[in-house]
């Protein structure tokens, strides 16, 4: 499968002839290396969380693709609003996709959508564990550290991205404690310098995951990587 970075903490991957998509935000995106109409045709959308830098172009996907929007089930209640057809999951849940399976992994942080300058209640933030035929990549939405994330240690994860802009999510620091509790086989750092509030340093953030033998790919936005 291959797995293309789109900035931030937008992810797509491309297995046979399905494509998923994880937070979608490339609109108004600093980072997204393509347009919205660039973006091919998907399948499945998963949104970690109702922030926009996340949820981000998912209504607008999901309408022109006829794409399933999987998140939890408060965000869905909301996207399906606009007529889009959804998979309502929650935390700890999993699910087997045509595709591979999904689980909802705990997030530490927040979850709304801003309407009328006033927050709508979008559900529990979430990072998702992702397995398509026997290759499993996990995408930790955004999050604090958290010892939860000690239970990811026995997936055996392949492939993790995770956040190091601090501010909203983990530090590098912090994110460097995740790879030690999560062990993943590549990690690649996200969620920084799309604005200089999350500014980071991600290959100091390398040079130390590696101290842990820990392949750590910084991807530039429109990577991709064959998994
Ligand atoms: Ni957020
Ligand atoms: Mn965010």
């Amino acid at each position: 499968m291959k797995v293309r970075y789109l900035g931030h903490a937008a992810v797509l991957i491309i297995h046979k002839d399905k494509r998923i998509i994880i937070d979608p935000f490339i609109t108004n995106n600093p980072q997204s290396p393509i347009k919205l109409q660039e973006v091919p045709k998907i399948d499945y959308i998963l949104v970690t969380h109702g922030h926009a830098d996340h949820l981000g172009d998912a209504v607008a996907l999901a309408k022109r693709d006829g794409s399933t929007v999987i998140a939890n089930f408060e965000l869905c209640s909301y996207v399906s609003r606009h007529g889009v057809s959804t998979h309502p999951m929650h935390i700890g849940g999993k699910y087997v996709f045509e595709f591979g399976s999904v689980k909802l992994t705990p997030a530490l942080h927040g979850s709304s959508i801003v309407e009328a300058d006033l927050p709508v209640y979008a559900g529990n933030p979430c990072g998702f564990l992702i397995e398509i035929e026997g290759r499993k990549i996990y995408h930790a939405g955004d999050t604090g550290l958290t010892k939860d994330m000690e239970l990811l240690r026995k997936e055996n994860i392949d492939l993790a991205f995770l956040p190091i802009g601090g501010n909203f999510v983990m530090d590098l620091w912090d994110a460097v404690e995740a790879v030690k509790m999560i062990q993943p086989k590549i990690v690649v750092p996200m969620h920084y310098d799309t604005w200089p509030v999350i500014r980071s340093n991600p290959e100091k953030f390398k040079q130390e995951v590696e101290k842990l033998n820990v392949k750590c790919v910084i991807m530039k936005p429109g990577d991709e990587l064959e998994l």
